[in-house]
């Protein structure tokens, strides 16, 4: 079994960052994203509260578990959303989604 995975994240500007996230940790999407500084607000700390961690899966959406009734609620509430967007303070990060590729949303 792993202990880390790569997630590869594009930002607003476009820039790709590459992120080993250690399983470990029991991190969400957004704890790494945070992590790494990069550019996702996240305002509500991870409460699927203010859906500023949105963010759209580019590759392999079948790995992530389903969404959750706030988080679909939520995004149901956004201009932005597409069919692969998700909130990532939704995902727990675990060794199946090493690969990942998103991309952070702009709100
Ligand atoms: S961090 Fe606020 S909804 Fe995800």
């Amino acid at each position: 079994m792993k202990d880390e995975i790569t997630i590869t994240v594009k930002d607003q500007d476009g820039n790709i960052h590459e992120l080993i996230c250690p399983l470990e940790m029991g991190l969400s999407l957004k704890d790494l994203c945070k992590a790494y500084e990069l550019p996702m607000e996240a305002m509500c700390g991870g409460m699927a509260m203010c859906a500023t961690c949105h963010c759209y899966i580019l590759n392999e959406t079948s790995m992530l578990p389903e969404k959750g009734d706030i988080e679909e609620a939520l995004l149901s509430e956004l201009f932005t959303t597409l069919p692969s967007s998700r909130l990532a303070c939704q995902i727990q990060l675990t060794a199946a989604m090493d690969g990942l590729f998103i991309e952070i949303a702009h709100n």
